[in-house]
């Protein structure tokens, strides 16, 4: 064998053993424990055969606590560029077999590489997340390490999606990169977050609490919002980030790409004109309507069991995508809340951006009243949803179905909020306050001088209804663009969103703006 073909071969056998990360009996630990390799996620992640690795041969450099002796090539990250259908991606996936797939200094600056790589060429970083956390023998580099990332992430934050899934551990400080991103997918059963574990929890505030109940998926679904996603295996989390990328764009100078359309752009849906209950207190489902007038009603929602009174999500209306924000008159009738104003506000802002325009269906009683959300900073929080509404330069089509009072009203992406077309169905009652209150705060004096007091404001009620429950009020000042038909809204949404290509619109230049955090 000449000296060459000997050289190919060691680089042959040197390849292969860094494919086998941490060794057979690791892998089979992992695959026991119902979890994927690295290697195995990236291929499910990506298209078949795309994946270039980079940093193969790389190894940690630290000599304490007898790590001179351990070396795994890679150390502990698989790291690269590959495609999700035909568009560029970089990916790095932490190994658990090697450390406990623990962020070292070396494993720290190939995650570097690559973000650096995404921003280079204008592409989304994946982030598969299965790690022990700081690699503990290496102390004060692995946190630098980690501090060199978050830096990376928050340069990165508008400028490439970023997305993170978390498919195994991920606590301490390392929790701090994947909350930096865009986007965090969980698998349940099999990955938690926390600041904090529970035997440091026992110790500090006595409370027993398993990983799951303190961290696992469905916390961070429903609690704390910290997971925009969640999956029941490792295939179907990989699926949801290729879905979801399928609707940005790589990056904020570009658009989100076009879907040729199968669904008639004029397709009338007559239960739309039938789906507002007579009763202004009954509720309806706004599913129903996101459903009806997207494209084959295809809808992937955001932190769908998180402050369920505000839906989010991406749909496309004719091929283009946009960002969905509606209440639902469903879960505590649509009303605002604190959770719900700061779901929104991320997902306005994330839209906008990424270029993405919004369609607001709105039917909103108003903010959720009592000392709960006003000591919980209501204030603000709703502040951040009407900051966000009002900074978003992307086209904004709106649609007000039925209520839409007060200060929600103006939340809601309304017309004073450079709002692009705000529509209305005939259903709307744009006004102030609901009847009820109205006629409490103007007539509770007249009223107890009356013979009959509760028919007195049963009947000025009716009179303030009749006056103010509609859209034509609002019409009348142009606040509402027009008054539609809702069996129509699909049309007339996408007629909008036709008009509003080329729309420009800047703000004015500065460092960066104060959202009220
Ligand atoms: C070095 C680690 C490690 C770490 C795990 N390993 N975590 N090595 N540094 N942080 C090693 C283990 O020693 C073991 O090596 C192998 O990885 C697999 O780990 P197991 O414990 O066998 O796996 P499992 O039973 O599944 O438990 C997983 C685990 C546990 C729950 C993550 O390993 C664990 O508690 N690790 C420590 C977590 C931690 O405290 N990390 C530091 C947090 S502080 P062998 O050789 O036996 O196979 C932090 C600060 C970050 O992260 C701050 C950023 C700003």
């Amino acid at each position: 064998m000449s000296n060459q073909l000997e050289k190919v071969k060691e680089l042959i056998e040197l390849r292969a053993q860094a494919r086998l990360g941490g060794g057979e009996k690791a892998i089979e630990k992992q695959h026991a424990k119902g979890k994927y390799t690295a290697r195995e996620r990236i291929a499910q992640l990506l298209d078949e055969g795309s994946f270039e690795e980079l940093d193969m041969f790389v190894q940690h450099r630290c000599t304490n606590f007898g790590q001179e002796k351990k070396h795994f090539l890679g150390d502990g990250v698989v790291t690269g560029y590959g495609t999700i259908e035909g568009r560029l991606v970089y990916v790095f996936a932490q190994d658990f077999t090697v450390f406990g797939g623990s962020l070292s200094e070396t494993m720290a600056q190939k995650i570097c590489k690559v973000m650096d790589m995404a921003m280079k060429m204008g592409a989304p970083v994946i982030g598969i997340n299965d790690s022990g956390g700081a690699r503990i023998q290496e102390g004060i580099n692995a946190l630098s390490g980690y501090a060199e990332i978050f830096q990376r992430n928050i340069m990165a934050s508008g400028v490439i999606p970023q997305i993170s899934g978390i498919f195994g551990p991920c606590a301490g400080g390392a929790v701090y990169s994947p909350a930096l991103t865009d986007f965090t997918l969980m698998t349940e059963g099999t990955s938690y977050m926390f600041l904090t574990g529970p035997a440091v929890v026992k110790t500090v505030t006595g409370e027993d609490v398993s990983q799951e109940d303190l961290g696992g998926a469905s916390v961070h679904a429903s609690k704390s919002g910290v997971t925009h996603f969640t999956a029941e295996t490792g295939e179907e989390g990989l699926a949801i980030i290729r879905k979801l990328l399928s609707f940005i764009p790589q990056n904020n100078l570009e658009e989100a790409p076009l879907v040729n359309c199968t669904d008639p752009i004029d397709r009338m849906d007559d239960l739309l004109n039938e789906i507002i209950p007579d009763s202004p207190n009954k509720p309806y489902d706004m599913y129903e309507v996101i459903g009806a007038i997207i494209d084959n009603g295809e809808f992937l929602e955001v932190q769908k069991d998180y402050a369920k009174n505000l839906i989010i999500g991406f749909a496309r209306m004719n091929g283009q995508s946009v960002g969905v924000v509606a209440n639902q008159p469903k879960y505590l009738a649509g009303v605002l809340d604190s959770n719900a104003s700061r779901k929104g506000a991320r997902f306005v802002r994330f839209c906008d951006a990424f270029n993405i325009p919004l369609v607001t269906l709105v039917d909103v009683p108003g903010f959720l009243p009592g000392t709960g959300q006003e000591y919980n900073g209501v204030i603000l929080h709703g502040a951040k949803l009407l900051y966000a509404y009002g900074e978003a330069t992307v086209p904004k089509v709106t649609v007000t179905l039925r209520k839409s009072y007060g200060g929600s009203h103006i939340v809601m992406s309304c017309k004073q909020l450079h709002g692009d077309m705000n529509y209305a169905w005939p259903t709307a009652e744009i006004a102030v306050m609901g009847g009820a209150g109205a006629v409490a705060v103007l007539y509770a004096k007249e009223a107890k001088d009356q013979e009959n007091p509760a028919q007195f404001l049963a009947d000025k009620e009716a009179e303030y209804t009749k006056l103010f429950a509609n859209p034509y009020n609002a019409a009348k000042y142009g606040y509402i663009d027009d008054v539609i038909e809702p069996r129509n809204t699909r049309f007339r949404v996408i007629r909008a969103l036709q008009q509003l290509q080329t729309k420009k619109l800047t703000n004015p230049a500065k460092k960066h703006g104060n959202i009220p955090l």
